[in-house]
């Protein structure tokens, strides 16, 4: 047992945070979102833990503190993010607005393992979050600063899923908040839940790109707190994602992890929980973390492919994947160096994949939505490139909720999606594809049916 107070007198000296700038290093001031001096992007450092270590706890402290939280009836500790507070920017407890986010299932997915050509595959299921979607472990971060730091309001643009939970965190924590969401590019389910939590929503003609061009001068010019994915405060909150899988194979890494692109502020946090867990002595080795992108959004694949990384190829957008529907991704620097870092790579995959992808997840009882499904796709290729070896371990980032697109899934049974594919891909899709049956109301004809359906 770690006594409250001593707890409390550590933490004062090893979790102070501070803002740093990832191009020249120079720190800025604690609510900013970029450096003043290079423009690039900034991140949170904890200058105490070089001393001391994360709440001046030792490392097997931490591990039995977090899971001993896991029985605790403080509403605090029953968040999957905040049980691991020693490793995020400090927020007094009476700030923080939390809706037990966090604690999310590893599935095994072995029929899924066998498609992809390999033994050992798991999906941390971020969609069983309390909105639906990973956003929600990164959230509860944010909108904590900023009911902290005294703004009334919180603003992101998004495809949908930001919006979804940044509206319910500002809802839960008495802050106004407003949406800018890409007119019919986003899926219902997601617009109906910043209605239904109480944002200001508005649909722009434009993309997410575009949504992000006119919020970034809005913020400029009103008091208003930025929610999207370039607040560094949103990217601690996503490190937990990485600290509960860990935790989950007590402290063993897997080979790989594979993660979904859009903006890439997930996979940069997954990657900055790893290097911290790496230096911190949680585990010796990273895993290889690769980044999944579908083939009509793919600029960071572009980037890598075409020139090395040098500069950003922005890309027009298109992709049913409508999460990810996105060409000029703000966190590409911080991914790519996720990516070099953990000798992970990237993929792309074609809507086709992606969809039948989907459906395989689906039919292992767990199911997602169509942007976390490119995880899988891509690991069938990237087995097929070798890349991925038989015998490795490899954990799927699933993002988002099956419900949070059921048109996309219906339409994909009912065979709307893709109508002429010859070939195997075609017979592959045809076999994925489970339509509703409309049978005369008789008992026969059920009968029937249950027969031929066991042949
Ligand atoms: N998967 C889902 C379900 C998403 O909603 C997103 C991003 C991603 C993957 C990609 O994550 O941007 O960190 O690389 N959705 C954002 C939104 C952009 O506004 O909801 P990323």
């Amino acid at each position: 047992m770690i006594p409250a107070m001593s707890e409390q007198a550590t933490k004062a000296r090893t979790s102070v945070s501070q803002l740093r700038c990832i191009g020249c290093g120079r720190t800025a001031l604690p609510d900013r979102f970029r450096c003043e001096h290079c423009r690039d992007l900034l991140e949170i450092i904890y200058p105490g833990w070089d001393d001391r270590g994360p709440g001046g706890l030792s490392v097997s402290s931490l591990k039995k503190l977090w899971l001993a939280r896991r029985s605790s009836l403080d509403p605090v500790d029953q968040s999957g993010v905040w049980r691991f507070r020693e490793i995020l920017p400090e927020i007094p407890q009476p700030q923080i607005i939390t809706i037990k986010e966090g604690n999310t299932p590893v599935y095994e997915l072995p029929h899924c393992a066998r498609a992809a050509g390999i033994t050992q595959l798991f999906a941390k299921h971020q969609g069983m979050n309390p909105t639906g979607s990973f956003k929600d472990t990164g959230m509860t971060v944010a909108a904590s600063f900023a009911r902290q730091a005294g703004y009334r309001w919180v603003a992101c643009a998004s495809t949908g899923n930001t919006s979804a939970s940044m509206a319910a965190y500002a809802a839960r924590g008495g802050l106004h908040s407003l949406v800018l969401i890409p007119d019919g590019k986003i899926s219902w389910s997601k617009l109906s839940q910043s209605l239904d939590y109480g944002a200001i929503t508005c649909q722009l003609k434009t993309d997410f790109d575009g949504c992000v061009r006119v919020l970034n001068e809005v913020v400029e010019r009103m008091p208003v707190y930025l929610l999207n994915s370039v607040n560094p405060y949103r990217v601690e909150g996503q490190k937990t994602i990485a600290f509960e899988l860990l935790e989950h194979f007590d402290w063993h890494v897997p080979d790989h992890i594979i993660v979904p692109g859009g903006n890439l502020a997930n996979s940069s946090a997954i990657g900055k929980a790893l290097r911290e867990m790496k230096q911190l002595g949680f585990v010796s080795r990273l895993p290889k973390i690769s980044v999944i992108q579908a083939e009509g959004a793919n600029p960071l694949v572009r980037t890598i492919r075409e020139n090395g990384g040098e500069a950003l190829i922005p890309v027009h957008a298109e992709t049913m994947a409508t999460a990810i529907r996105i060409g000029n991704p703000a966190s590409w620097k911080k991914a790519l160096r996720v990516i070099n870092e953990s000798e992970g790579t990237v993929e792309q995959v074609s809507e086709i994949e992606m969809a039948i992808a989907k459906a395989e997840i689906g039919a292992e009882g767990i199911g997602c939505e169509p942007a976390s499904a490119v995880t899988l796709a891509g690991l069938k290729k990237l087995v097929k490139n070798g890349f991925v070896k038989p015998s490795e371990s490899v954990v799927l980032v699933l993002t988002g909720h099956l419900l949070k697109d059921s048109e996309f899934t219906l339409k994909f049974h009912r065979g709307d999606l893709f109508t002429e594919f010859p070939g195997p891909e075609g017979r592959e899709l045809k076999s994925n594809q489970r339509a509703p049956l409309i049978l005369e109301p008789s008992v026969d004809a059920v009968i029937e049916l249950l027969k031929s359906a066991e042949k």
